[in-house]
């Protein structure tokens, strides 16, 4: 009698399938993907109803990508693997080390975060101390700290890019709206490494949650929420760039962000001020918000 073919028979001809790849690290990938691919089938002991909704929220995640609307990256976010991917590729030192000889203050090196889908390039530069909200966003917010590289050495120079939602939940290129540059700035660290600008305080924001991430997320009881940040990106020349987040600490949602990107060391104080406190920055009126951040690099030549 003929043997039956079984399902790890299968699994076995999809590796072999795999075996002589002429890119040695596809046929890596491949082979991985198959074993872990088919595993997971097997454990769940997937039917054919569920294989076709599967096969039909695929579908539909192609349909809704677009130009301004990437679908495939949301799925990764939500579940994990973008924020994965990035800690396998970004796994900067923790310290600098004590202060140097000529006394800088020792730094950890700033951990990075999800770049998420709205960021675009081209920020316009500001100037220290200048505000980024174009239109009326929110309770105004001074950000001010110190870019540093991971011995503790000020990085005059180095790059701000910043991006942020306002009190309406969106992003300027989300918001019809608002103007194109509105909540956006680069700005340059000063010969001391400082920095600073005036913004308003983030709110949380759902995710974009109208199509198959969204119901896969109130369909396991999830919420798409995102609790308060502000995204930046630091670059300085001889540096490591790092994408990263400052959050809001006492922000809502702050222990379940729904693209899991929160990392304690990216909390933030967000301290209330008075209309007549002496550290008010020029370009404030009224009653006023202060979060500190500073950021450290981590050389280039310098391996993660
Ligand atoms: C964001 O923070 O902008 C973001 C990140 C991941 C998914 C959606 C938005
Ligand atoms: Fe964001």
């Amino acid at each position: 009698m003929t043997e039956r073919t079984t399902p790890d028979d299968i699994t076995a001809a999809v590796l072999a399938s795999f075996a002589r790849s002429p890119d040695e690290r596809l046929g890596t990938v491949m082979r991985s993907l198959t074993t872990h691919l088919h595993a997971f089938v097997k454990d769940v002991a997937l039917t054919e109803e569920e294989w076709h909704a599967a096969i039909r929220v695929l579908t539909a995640t192609g349909h809704i990508t677009s130009g301004k609307r990437q679908e495939w990256i949301l799925w990764s976010d939500a579940l994990g693997v973008s924020m994965l991917v990035d800690a396998l590729a970004n796994r900067a030192p923790a310290s600098g080390g004590g202060p140097g000889e000529d006394g800088w203050p020792a730094g950890a090196a700033t951990e990075s975060t999800v770049q998420g889908p709205f960021y675009v390039p081209g920020a316009p530069r500001r100037g220290y101390g200048e505000r980024i909200d174009e239109m009326p966003a929110g309770e105004q917010l001074w950000v001010h700290g110190t870019v540093r590289s991971l011995d503790g050495r000020p990085l005059p120079g180095a790059e701000l890019d910043v991006w942020q939602n306002g009190d309406n939940e969106l992003y300027a290129v989300q918001d019809p709206e608002a103007p194109e540059s509105h909540l956006r700035g680069r700005f340059t660290a000063r010969e001391d490494g400082s920095y600073g600008f005036i913004t308003v305080r983030p709110t949380p924001y759902p995710i974009p949650h109208d199509g198959p991430v969204g119901h896969m997320l109130s369909a396991t009881g999830r919420h798409p929420w995102r609790p308060a940040h502000i995204h930046v990106i630091v670059r300085a020349p001889g540096h490591q760039p790092v994408t990263t987040h400052v959050f809001d600490r006492d922000s809502k949602h702050i222990d379940s962000d729904a693209v899991f990107a929160v990392k304690p060391s990216l909390l933030r104080e967000l301290t209330a001020r008075s209309a007549d406190d002496p550290e008010r920055p020029p370009g404030i009126t009224g009653r006023w918000w202060s979060l500190a951040s500073d950021f450290v690099l981590v050389p280039a030549s310098q391996e993660g």
